[in-house]
């Protein structure tokens, strides 16, 4: 018999159920031990054929070049990230997107996840005049943010408006007269497109949100996992301007690196300094490879090609089979897609079932279909609202013929489920 280690609060409070362990479970379960299963839950990425070859060939360059290979494997990064990396990057948002940043605005992570635990517990929580948090302009919002926060009452979200459109779509909106910006809010973040709806805050939405931001003194983070310009998974122009106040986050990982944890934060010098000085704490450096592969990227001109050329039209592709399916399956069945406006998800609501989307997650489960349960996604809304139990999320990042089986067992189950 063991003895349980006594953990400490901050033990207690990482170890206790979380949606995105349950989350990461699910994925690994599917894509590493049980293959037959029909995975439409978590986020990883596609495999796109021409992105893998690029990134083989980076690997066989830098493998057969003792100098590059050392830099790679046997040399700890600087703080802040890899000099050369922090030069084309500079380059890079000066020449595509006409912003005024330095090296001094962007910091390496391992991960644009670990960059968000830092900027939650840098930012929100225990301040000497006041408990802070961070407001979530959009609910539902990325589940991952949700159990990262070093204590109680870190994340406050706002209720959407809902925008019916046809028969059979909707889209959330910013609900700016309940937008409640006070002294104890930390910093408002967003998603953009959304995890988990595909959703695309407007231009005109991101400027309203800039504006109270600036005028409320608090940065505005944009997560742009999904966003421009890289992976650039977005089906309409964004426009995405500097502002001193904004905290950009990008990562590696939808372009289809997930497995090399590499995340960057672009922000004003302070916020930076803040973030390298807590990151060295926690990881003492970042991973090289990741860095690596996208100096190579950037060197040959090779990522917005790669971005507009290969991922974005595989994604729109996958998107449009996905919605043919169900538009074909579903007929008979309640239900609306919010607008597939960009990430790799459809976001689908169904009013009138008679069960909640919990129960439907675990029966399609039973079935061999591995969705995403909407409600965990509300984490910032503890509301009493229906909708929450209301939604599913399917990734669309398998083959077709498995997004075609999937929608095929969801509408036996959903048509059973009618008829009681
Ligand atoms: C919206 C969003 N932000 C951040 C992350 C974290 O990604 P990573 O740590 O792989 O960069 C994810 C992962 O799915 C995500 O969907």
């Amino acid at each position: 018999m063991t003895n349980q280690t006594k953990l400490s609060q901050f033990g207690q409070q990482l170890t206790l159920d979380s949606g995105i362990f349950d989350l990461m479970a699910d994925l690994g379960q599917a894509l590493n031990v049980n293959p037959d299963l029909l995975f439409l839950g978590g986020g990883n990425p596609a495999k796109i054929e021409a992105f893998e070859q690029l990134i083989a060939d980076y690997l066989h360059q830098i493998a057969d070049d003792p100098k590059a290979l050392n830099q790679l494997v046997g040399i700890y990064q600087s703080p802040q990230g890899s000099e050369i990396l922090l030069d084309l990057l500079v380059e890079y948002f000066n020449q595509n997107y006409d912003w005024p940043i330095s090296r001094k605005n962007i910091a390496i992570t391992n991960g644009s996840q670990s960059a968000f635990f830092i900027l939650i517990n840098m930012l929100a929580g225990h301040h000497p005049d006041a408990h802070k948090h961070f407001l979530f302009p959009v609910v539902p919002e990325y589940l991952g943010y949700s159990d990262q926060a070093l204590g109680e009452g870190y994340f406050k979200g706002c209720k959407p408006q809902i925008e019916l459109i046809g028969e059979r779509e909707f889209k959330y909106k910013i609900d700016f007269e309940k937008l409640n910006i006070t002294a104890q809010t930390a910093a408002m973040c967003v998603s953009r497109p959304t995890n988990p709806t595909g959703n695309m805050i407007s231009d005109q939405e991101l400027a309203q949100l800039s504006e109270l931001a600036r005028n409320h003194r608090i940065p505005l983070i944009i997560d742009c996992a999904y966003g421009a310009p890289f992976p650039d998974i977005c089906y309409q122009p964004l426009m995405h301007p500097w502002d001193e106040n904004h905290i950009n986050v990008f990562s590696l990982s939808k372009l289809g690196l997930p497995a090399v944890r590499t995340g960057i934060v672009i922000a004003n010098e302070d916020i930076i300094n803040s973030l390298v000085k807590v990151n060295t704490i926690m990881s003492l450096a970042n991973g090289n490879l990741g860095p690596a592969l996208l100096t190579k990227l950037l060197q040959n001109n090779q990522l917005d090609l790669l971005c507009e050329q290969h991922i974005k039209p595989f994604y729109q592709q996958k998107r449009d089979h996905l919605i043919s399916q169900i538009q074909a399956k579903f007929s008979g069945i309640q239900y609306r897609i919010h607008q597939p406006q960009g990430a790799f998800f459809v976001w689908l609501w169904f009013e009138n079932l008679n069960i909640s989307s919990t129960e439907l997650y675990q029966i399609l489960k039973q079935k061999g279909v591995l969705v995403m349960d909407g409600y965990p996604f509300f984490f910032a809304l503890p509301d009493d609202w229906s909708h929450k139990h209301q939604c599913l999320r399917l990734s669309y990042c398998q083959s077709d013929e498995i997004l075609t089986q999937a929608v095929e067992i969801m509408a036996e189950v959903l048509h059973g489920l009618a008829k009681h």
